[in-house]
């Protein structure tokens, strides 16, 4: 963080939902580390992203409550008195978005709602950042994708993103409730989940390399994704929060650096120094649900906020490897109902 972002958090009141997952404790860790009182609020649902691990480093600086977003009357008071609401806490698996899409109406939609509620009766000073997802566009008709391109999402879980982030522009522009709007990319890094492959496919892929692993490369490997690492994410959602031209609007966040899945892939290997791969066939469900190539367009940030990521992809990889390294214990470890930890689909490409 600059000097600059530390000073403007310093002393202030922020909530962040969802603050024990992968994107959320690296927000709570920096804003803590700024001198914000942060409060995290995490239902800590199993195989989702929380780790109470994922918080350790300023486990004495943040009050954690856990609670669920759709719990009114924990989101009424704890809203109160926030200066930031960074609201990150959701259902993120586009895969079980397709099996079961209840979890994502219940939490990402009526949830955030309860979040907007909240703020409008108790709080309607306070400024929010929402984090979904490039998902929201579905296939990409050209590149790279900007904020005007439209949206046609191919799962229930970017469904409810949009609907969420649809949601919080009418708090904003109808009960003046200041919100920023952002479509994350692809996002790796420390903390995220790394048990299952059912999202975060770029974590996923470390992980196999650092067992030693095989990882399958769909097709011919040519789909092209923008990965933008975590630490310049963090940077992000904190820049567009204190950027007043930013409220009301809504900005990609990623990388203009496209990149094929074979070259993520071969990047990770190099500098794990561990792992191999092989193309595998697409299977018809994952052919069907696949949005082909996509890289964002970040000009709109970039000129509004002044945010642009600075790391690149061997770096991001090499202090991802690095983490996980030193703290594998506490994220390789048996799911909470006790399956071991290889047993979920050891091979394959997850979401987001
Ligand atoms: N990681 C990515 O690549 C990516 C990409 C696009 C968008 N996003 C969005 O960013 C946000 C954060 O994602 P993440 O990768 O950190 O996911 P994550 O799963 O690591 O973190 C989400 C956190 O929300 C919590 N949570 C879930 N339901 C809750 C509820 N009902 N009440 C309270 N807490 C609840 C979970 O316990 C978890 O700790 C999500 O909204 C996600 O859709 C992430």
């Amino acid at each position: 963080m600059t000097k600059n972002l530390d000073s403007c958090f310093k002393g202030k009141s922020v909530l962040v939902t969802g603050g024990m997952g992968f994107i959320g404790s690296n927000l709570a860790i920096r804003l803590a580390r700024a001198g914000a009182k942060v409060t995290v609020l995490d239902s800590m649902i199993t195989d989702y992203g929380g780790n109470e691990f994922n918080v350790s480093p300023v486990e004495d600086q943040i009050r954690i409550n856990y609670c669920d977003i759709r719990d009114e009357n924990a989101v009424n008071y704890l809203v109160r008195d926030q200066d930031y609401v960074f609201h990150l806490a959701g259902q993120v698996c586009h895969l079980m978005s397709l099996t079961n899409p209840f979890p994502d109406i219940a939490i990402n939609i009526t949830g955030t709602a309860i979040v907007m509620e909240a703020l409008r009766k108790y709080n309607p000073e306070a400024i929010v950042v929402y984090t979904g997802t490039r998902g929201q566009y579905g296939s990409a008709v050209s590149f790279p994708v900007n904020e005007e391109a439209p949206t046609n999402p191919k799962g229930i879980y970017e469904i409810s993103n949009l609907t969420a982030e649809k949601i919080i522009k009418v708090y904003n522009d109808v009960h003046q409730i200041r919100s920023v709007l952002l479509r994350l990319s692809n996002i790796y890094g420390p903390r995220s989940q790394m048990k299952h492959s059912r999202f975060g496919v770029c974590n996923w892929f470390i992980r196999l390399a650092m067992d030693n692993d095989m990882i399958q490369v769909f097709g011919d490997g040519s789909i092209l994704r923008d990965f933008c690492y975590v630490d310049d994410t963090v940077e992000a959602i904190l820049k567009s929060a204190v950027t007043q031209e930013a409220y009301g609007e809504i900005f990609n966040v990623g990388s203009d650096i496209p990149v094929s899945f074979l070259e993520l892939v071969e990047t990770i290997i190099s500098v794990a120094k561990r792992g191999s791969w092989k193309f595998a066939e697409f299977s018809p469900e994952r052919k069907a649900q696949e949005p082909g190539d996509f890289y964002s367009d970040i000009s709109k940030i970039e000129r509004i906020v002044g945010w642009r990521p600075t790391t690149t992809l061997e770096e991001g990889v090499g202090k991802t490897i690095e983490f996980y390294d030193k703290h594998r214990d506490h994220y390789w470890q048996a799911n909470a109902k006790g399956a071991p930890a290889s047993e979920p689909q050891k091979l394959g490409l997850g979401k987001n």
